[in-house]
């Protein structure tokens, strides 16, 4: 067969340098090289063909696992909500362990329930490659979103072992805690604090949730935050990891509808949320007259309208924004609501088109305050995220893989953010998506093919190993 894939030789090259030519057989690079592949490194052309062959995923145990871990569930299926700190979540994470337990992975958590699982490379002490994803799921959700990444991951190091490959830099499994902002309002908790957000340390403090339970007392009692209301223990130190990959349903058509099986991620959309109310005078719904009202819940439905003006006067149909909660108090059909809540969220690829998208927003919800009559009592940005990008080693690392693997891809970029937005931040970060059926997401019709998933965890495997002895 002749070189028909010469990016490996060359990824070699880049990865190894003139070090492995030179000291063949002193270097340890070369040498896990070549107990992976039963090959010299010079004859990479065998090298690529035997360890590929050896990729292979299990991929009925994977989905199996996927089914299993969707019954921890507060909602019938095929929905999915399993919601921080919950018992479905505490369950969710104790199967999650196991499953590493058995992978032979060392387990640890942080103070906030950041999970991670270790293989250890037989040079541990340099930095880590790490992948991983969340298991949470927002309220009647699918199976699919996060549980990809982690279970996925946890099979790549299944597949890397499988195939007798031993990592040179310890590979680790991440699973994060509460991606989804569902129960505190934070998106990617867990990944913001091991970026060493003092912001958060300091919220989380006073943190609670809509039934006025604190995040500190939510955590013990899922035996997390133990003795501790500083949860800056959960900081990474700086160069922990020397990469970071995430494996996701794509969460959008793209990669079905061009019939692609991976795309490479390079760069994460900038995402906000705000939370304000309206307050009003409230009152009898026959009693009080049309002139006389201050009704809250008509500013919020006012608003709710600017916010979707906004979004469209940016002229970009990356801007996308959505009120997705709305409340009103006190929720009687005859009573004119006196207080109402909202929750927008916001992004862009281009931060600063959505950071006017966030000023209009501010602008609209005082004038509709001070025009209707009412307060506006809250209003407040919960986050103000910037966009991430991949880097470009990995960005490379994986285009390779998914070469040898014989895998259409294309390079895209995130609409959805993940935690991989916060990696970023401590680390060279990179995501692979795969297709998901109609680019369904965040409902229970969301589903991914065994296929599509088997072939990112392939190419997340190879990309790990690859990583691992650059
Ligand atoms: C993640 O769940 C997102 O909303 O993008
Ligand atoms: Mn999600
Ligand atoms: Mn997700």
């Amino acid at each position: 067969m002749t070189l028909r894939f010469p990016q490996f030789p060359l990824l070699l090259l880049c990865f190894c340098c003139s070090v492995i030519i030179a000291h063949r057989d002193e270097d340890p690079v070369t040498k896990t090289m070549e107990d992976f592949s039963g090959y010299p490194i010079d004859e990479p052309h065998s090298f690529f063909q035997k360890s590929l062959s050896l990729l292979s995923v299990d991929t009925e145990s994977l989905q199996k696992e996927i089914d299993e871990l969707a019954a921890f569930s507060d909602t019938p299926a095929p929905s999915v909500t399993r919601i921080l700190y919950t018992e479905k979540d505490v369950l969710a994470r104790r199967y999650i362990k196991n499953l590493m337990g058995l992978s032979g992975l060392s387990v640890r958590e942080d103070a906030v329930g950041n999970i991670f699982g270790r293989w250890d490379g037989h040079e541990p002490e340099l930095p880590a490659v790490a992948t991983g994803s969340h298991i949470d799921a927002i309220p009647y959700s699918g199976k699919y979103d996060g549980v990809v990444g982690v279970l996925g991951a946890i099979e790549a190091i299944n597949v890397l072992q499988r195939s007798g490959f031993r990592p040179r830099r310890s590979l680790e499994v991440i699973l994060f805690t509460s991606e989804e902002p569902t129960r505190f309002g934070i998106s990617c908790l867990g990944s913001r604090l091991l970026a060493g957000s003092e912001v958060l340390v300091e919220a989380l403090k006073t943190t609670v949730d809509a039934q006025n339970r604190s995040f500190l007392d939510a955590a013990r009692s899922a035996e997390y935050a133990k003795d501790q209301d500083d949860l800056s223990s959960v900081f990474l130190k700086k160069g922990t990891y020397s990469a970071f990959v995430e494996l996701h349903i794509e969460q959008g058509p793209l990669l079905e509808e061009e019939g692609i099986s991976i795309g490479i991620v390079t760069a994460i959309a900038a995402p906000a949320s705000i939370k304000l109310e309206f307050e009003g005078n409230g009152g009898h719904a026959g009693a009080v007259l049309m002139p006389h009202r201050n009704d809250a819940g008509l500013a919020a439905a006012e608003l709710a309208l600017a916010v979707e003006k906004h979004v469209l006067e940016s002229g970009s149909i990356d801007t996308v924004g959505t009120v997705g909660i709305l409340e009103l108090h006190p929720g009687a059909i005859n009573s004119i609501p006196s207080k109402s809540h909202l929750e927008i969220d916001t992004r862009d690829i281009d931060e600063q088109r959505r950071n006017i998208v966030i000023e209009k927003i501010q602008h609209s919800a005082s004038k509709i305050a001070i025009d209707r009559g009412v307060r506006l009592s809250e209003f407040k940005i919960i986050n103000q995220d910037p966009p991430a990008l991949a880097e470009k080693t990995i960005i490379g690392a994986m285009e390779a893989a998914s070469k040898e693997l014989n895998l259409k891809h294309k390079l895209m970029i995130s609409r959805a953010y993940h935690d991989s937005l916060f990696m970023a931040r401590v680390s060279p970060m990179g995501m692979i998506f795969i297709p998901c059926y109609k680019g369904y997401s965040h409902k229970p019709e969301e589903y991914a093919s065994s296929q599509d998933i088997a072939n990112g965890v392939k190419v997340l495997a190879l990309t790990l190993a690859k990583l691992s002895l650059h």
